[in-house]
């Protein structure tokens, strides 16, 4: 016992002398590091160039390093920053990601002084991610229109009816949590409208940066069709299937590039296709991203044309084409042969994707074919009834021969296709 007691009275003591001695420490020798210029809190619009300032002197010439109080310390260079000879923190083009708590430090051989940390906040302007591009209703039918924006601050939306400012009380806005284009937050809005006649709107979003308030707009068309007037007096209303418009989602962007028009199918829903977008950003997350290449980049490209399908006039209406054949037979026997057998196993014990939504792997035998009947002469006009995603003239230096299990049933014309490199 009077061991254990002696033991802690010589750690007591310890402790109070090093205190002391620290304490004393505390009147700097000559030549102990100290800073004179201490950097201030900053706020910069994306892509600025960004200084925050960090001078100090000592004997020897102090070192100065930065800190970021979460990600550690800084690099004398990196991907967008550098330390300046001068001690300066340079940003040449800030973005979201350099948003955070700084502080530098002077040091040399005869010690260490810290400024506080200061915070850099990096404004963006505020942008519309996604807006109805178009709709067809019915008279007298309430519409759902969603508009989403991003920025920092996070913007507010406001809609225009045939440029009126509505009330704020006709539409709800919300922030949403959720991953959309590098930000963890952004706005949405919904307005709900019931129209008499084609009308046109516009989505506004605003959000106050350093020293301007900053506005965007997109300005789209509500369709209104009226009801016809039978001779006998009877109404009937034309059945607005869908309608086309340019693909303005965010998932899709890359792989639709070029492809025209795409169709919207209001059945399911009469949100501009934001309920497509959010499944196929969701099997992207789930199943596309799990894939190894070349199927990865031609399931993706596959189920863009899925979720949005090319659009053609039959009969004086908009349609939406189905998938090719070629490009289903492509997927399932030659690029993504083994994925989709996994996939057909698990349906088998029931076990499906979470976030397929709606959509549903179509039988590639039941599809339309792209290739020109027989019976249509070469020089007539002609369009494929079906949504081309042109796999299989994909670069034939995506596959590799040796992909291409044995024994598979593949179409001929679809080998020779892609062995004659046909691009
Ligand atoms: C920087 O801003 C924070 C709050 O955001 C404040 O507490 C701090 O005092 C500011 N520092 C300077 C040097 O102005
Ligand atoms: C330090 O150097 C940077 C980059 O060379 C320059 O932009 C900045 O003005 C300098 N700061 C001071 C305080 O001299
Ligand atoms: C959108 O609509 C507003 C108001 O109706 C109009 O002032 C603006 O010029 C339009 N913008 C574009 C790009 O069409
Ligand atoms: C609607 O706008 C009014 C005045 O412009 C404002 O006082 C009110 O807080 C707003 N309501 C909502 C829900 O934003
Ligand atoms: C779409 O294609 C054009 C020309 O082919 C190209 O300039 C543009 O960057 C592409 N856009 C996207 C989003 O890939
Ligand atoms: C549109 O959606 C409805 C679901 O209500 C479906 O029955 C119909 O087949 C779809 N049309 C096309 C062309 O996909």
């Amino acid at each position: 016992m009077a061991q254990w007691k002696a033991i802690i009275w010589l750690l007591i003591y310890c402790i109070i002398s090093c205190c002391s001695l620290s304490s004393t420490e505390e009147t700097h020798p000559t030549g102990y590091p100290s800073i004179i210029e201490f950097p201030s809190n900053s706020s910069a619009i994306l892509g600025d160039e960004v200084i925050l300032r960090c001078t100090a002197v000592g004997d020897p010439a102090p070192k100065i390093i930065w800190h970021e109080r979460d990600t550690g310390r800084l690099s004398r260079r990196g991907r967008v920053h550098e330390i300046a000879p001068n001690g300066s923190l340079v940003f040449s083009e800030v973005d979201g990601d350099q948003e955070g708590w700084y502080r530098c430090s002077a040091k040399n051989s005869l010690g260490i002084v810290h400024s506080p940390y200061v915070k850099l906040t990096v404004f963006e302007p505020a942008h519309i991610t996604d807006y109805p591009s178009g709709y067809r209703v019915d008279k007298g039918a309430n519409v759902k229109l969603t508009c989403v924006a991003t920025g920092n601050p996070l913007p507010t939306i406001l809609w225009l009816q045939d440029g009126h400012q509505l009330p704020n009380s006709t539409w709800k806005e919300e922030v949403i949590r959720g991953h959309l284009a590098a930000h963890d937050f952004y706005s949405q809005s919904v307005l709900t409208v019931s129209l008499q006649e084609t009308t046109h709107f516009s989505c506004v979003a605003r959000n106050d940066l350093v020293d301007r308030v900053h506005e965007t707009i997109k300005n789209f068309t509500v369709t209104v069709d009226q009801p016809e007037i039978r001779a006998g007096g009877m109404k009937t209303l034309t059945p607005p299937e869908g309608y086309c418009a340019p693909y303005n989602g965010q998932v899709c962007k890359a792989k639709l590039n070029g492809t025209g028009l795409v169709w919207y199918n209001i059945s399911y829903d009469n949100t501009g296709g934001w309920l497509n977008e959010q499944i196929t950003g969701g099997l992207w997350k789930e199943l596309i991203m799990t894939l190894e290449e070349p199927c990865r980049s031609a399931a993706e490209v596959v189920l863009c044309h899925y979720a949005f399908p090319s659009c053609q006039m039959q009969k004086g209406y908009p349609v939406g084409l189905p998938l090719c054949r070629e490009d289903c037979m492509a997927v399932r026997d030659l690029f993504c042969y083994n994925e989709w057998l996994l996939i057909e196993e698990e349906k088998k014990v029931g076990r499906v994707l979470q976030t397929r939504g709606h959509f549903r792997m179509p039988r590639c035998e039941d599809l339309p074919t792209y290739l020109r009947p027989q019976n249509v002469p070469e020089d007539t006009p002609w369009e494929a009834p079906c949504s081309h995603a042109m796999l299989t003239v994909m670069r034939p230096e995506l596959v590799t021969t040796n992909f291409v299990p044995t024994g598979m049933n593949i179409p001929r014309e679809l080998l020779e296709e892609f062995s004659a490199g046909n691009v």
